[in-house]
């Protein structure tokens, strides 16, 4: 079974086919994207809301991280897995982002790392796709600034807005990015900035104009616990099931219903209780 790889990324954009993308952080998972055949994974800092249990994305450490992309690439074969880089693990320095970028591909198994920001990691990025990292940019609603946003709101909304978003999407283009997540835009802007750009964007409360779509895997099957954004589409309800189903264990298990005979193990022909003690 042959990856999914980020020339493939550019080759969809090429063909005007889709690119599809979701967020896991375990093994079994990874496993189903794999089989579903979604392009590309991303163990996402998202980690930290839907996981952890975190209110932001902040706390996330960078060990939190290599210890769920190292599950998530035991499970997956043919999806381009992607480790996002935690908050302050690339803002110190080139130097130090480079050492942390490559753990995500040396120790973790993933072939491509994520980072949040505009012309401001464009020297970062020079230096991660030189070493031979592949590095997918973010713009838009970058939850690692969200106390410097003021909450989760629609950003490049203004004309101002708008031009510094595309020309902080010129920019990572320039420095390497194979590719650009653009979160929570208007979905016009995110149509112009797709199609200015040489590389796919990946939307995510971004309309239809992208070059693919994202979406935190506990929001598509709801698992979240919270009401779910506007931009997501629930495709089930988890969470209704999973519920339904840990009642009805503890329901049969308190009612002596389970195990039954056929969960039960006999002895062998001849065995006797006696003789096992
Ligand atoms: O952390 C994440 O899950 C993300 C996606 C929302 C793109 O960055």
């Amino acid at each position: 079974m042959k990856r999914f790889t980020t020339s493939d990324f550019i080759a969809k954009k090429q063909a005007g086919q889709k690119i599809t993308m979701l967020t896991a952080y375990d093994y079994a998972t990874a496993r189903t994207m794999d089989e579903a055949g979604i392009d590309s994974i991303l163990v996402g800092d998202s980690l930290g809301n839907v996981v952890l249990g975190y209110e932001t994305t902040i706390p996330v450490t960078l060990e939190d991280m290599i210890h769920h992309t190292k599950a998530v690439a035991r499970g997956s074969k043919r999806a381009l897995v992607i480790g996002d880089m935690p908050f302050l693990t690339y803002h110190t320095g080139a130097a130090e982002a480079l050492r942390n970028a490559g753990r995500f591909l040396q120790e973790a198994g993933a072939q491509a790392v994520k980072l949040e920001g505009g012309k401001e990691r464009a020297e970062v990025v020079r230096t991660l796709v030189e070493a031979g990292i592949p590095v997918m940019g973010h713009l838009g609603l970058t939850p690692q600034s969200v106390l410097q946003l003021g909450g989760f709101k629609v950003q490049g909304k203004t004309e101002a807005a708008a031009n510094k978003l595309l020309a902080d999407a010129l920019s990572l283009q320039d420095a390497g990015v194979f590719a650009i997540v653009l979160e929570l835009i208007p979905a016009q802007l995110a149509e112009t900035v797709t199609g200015k750009l040489n590389v796919p964007t990946i939307g995510i409360g971004a309309g239809l104009g992208c070059d693919g779509q994202v979406l935190v895997s506990h929001d598509l099957l709801g698992i979240n616990g919270t009401k779910v954004p506007k931009f997501v589409k629930q495709y089930c309800n988890l969470q209704e099931q999973m519920l339904a189903a840990f009642t009805a264990f503890k329901n049969d298990v308190e009612q002596k219903a389970f195990p039954a005979r056929e969960h039960a193990f006999g002895l062998a022909e001849k065995q006797e209780v006696s003789k096992l003690y």
